[in-house]
């Protein structure tokens, strides 16, 4: 079953390696080193087959090397992903990354890794005594920490930039934003949609998620099983991928989807499903790009807070872009930011020919 997929995979290269003492699974997928080193989260998480995980891991590279082909970072994309039986903390947790550091210090800098689902900048503290490969370390020890409020501000940039395509207007006063997922991007996003004026509708599997949000912003919360019928003006998935399918899509009661989850349509064609259906797709590895942008320009590129700031109001622009094209061309908005980036790889693979 591994072998078969990794024979389908057009990536580049595939690390795996297990580790008996947690029973976890490491994969670490580099996509593409085209543009340049390959950079991309590790993400922990518990499967029901190691080929679940390495399929996971290997879509999560390719669309690592799309987000940062599309923001013209110089950098190619992978993911990591760890496979655990189930939750681990402590010394155990301390003891996997330490194993995990040495893995990508074995990759020698073609793959810099950083935080995803389930991982954190203290978790980046740990991978780095392995090997410098590592970004978003936290700030005590030099590192850019958590990526998460900045992924926030790029997909508020890019809601702003769909509302305009949709409304008319960038202005998120009174409209009416579903977000799904209040964690390391959802909680801060939604903090700031609610400072905008926006009607928040918010929905998490955490009650103390909610709670949190709920505390200090006016909130409407939808039970997870009914966010996909809700009737909004911006769907916002900043939860785990997926959400966007041939069966879900006939459902949507929204306008525009614009969130930061990486992966949601389900396959290709669901890009052209929304289209179709009217929607205004927001395609998630341009709008979820402004984690890459701060860490990787902070830490490698040596960027200012106000060029990170401009960069992330770029990603609204880069949508723009992309409807304007989508219009034009009559092709779905993923469509369009899919052929944005490929010609950024074609232009590099002719130059290295
Ligand atoms: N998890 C991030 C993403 O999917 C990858 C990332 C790693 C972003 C480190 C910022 C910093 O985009």
């Amino acid at each position: 079953m591994l072998v078969e997929v990794l024979r389908a995979w057009d990536g580049e290269e595939v690390v795996a390696s297990y580790d008996h003492l947690s029973d976890t699974w490491i994969f670490a997928c580099i996509h593409s080193t085209a543009l340049g080193p390959a950079g991309g989260g590790t993400r922990m998480k518990t499967y029901a087959d190691p080929s679940d995980a390495l399929r996971d891991a290997m879509r999560l590279a390719a669309a690592m090397t799309m987000k940062m082909a599309a923001v013209d970072l110089p950098f190619g994309g992978a993911k990591a992903v760890l496979a655990v039986s189930g939750p681990i903390e402590g010394e155990s947790r301390r003891r996997l990354l330490l194993e995990y550091g040495r893995l990508v210090a074995s990759l020698g800098g073609t793959f810099v890794t950083g935080p995803d689902v389930n991982t954190s900048p203290t978790d980046m503290d740990v991978i780095a005594e392995r090997c410098p490969y590592v970004v978003c370390r936290s700030a005590e020890r030099g590192g850019s920490g958590d990526p998460g409020p900045h992924t926030a501000r790029g997909v508020f940039h890019g809601i702003r930039a769909t509302a305009k395509q949709v409304f008319g207007s960038a202005d998120l006063n009174g409209r009416t934003v579903l977000v799904q997922g209040l964690g390391d991007v959802g909680a801060p996003l939604a903090e700031q949609l609610a400072a905008e004026g926006a009607k928040l509708l918010v929905s998490d599997l955490s009650t103390e998620r909610v709670r949190r949000i709920a505390e200090r912003n006016p909130v409407q919360v939808i039970p997870a099983d009914e966010v996909i019928g809700t009737e909004c003006d911006i769907y916002v998935p900043c939860a785990l991928g997926g959400t966007l399918n041939a069966e879900t899509i006939p459902r949507l009661r929204c306008r525009a989807v614009a969130g930061s989850a990486n992966n949601q349509l389900g396959e290709p064609e669901d890009g052209q499903r929304l289209s179709d259906a009217g929607i205004v797709y927001a395609p998630d590895f341009v709008i979820n790009a402004g984690g890459v942008l701060y860490a990787w320009g902070l830490e490698s590129l040596g960027w200012s807070r106000e060029t990170i700031e401009s960069k992330h109001a770029g990603i609204g622009d880069k949508l723009t872009e992309i409807y304007r094209r989508s219009a034009e061309e009559g092709i779905s908005t993923s469509e369009a930011a899919e052929q944005l980036a490929k010609a950024r790889l074609g232009a590099s693979q002719k130059a290295l020919a």
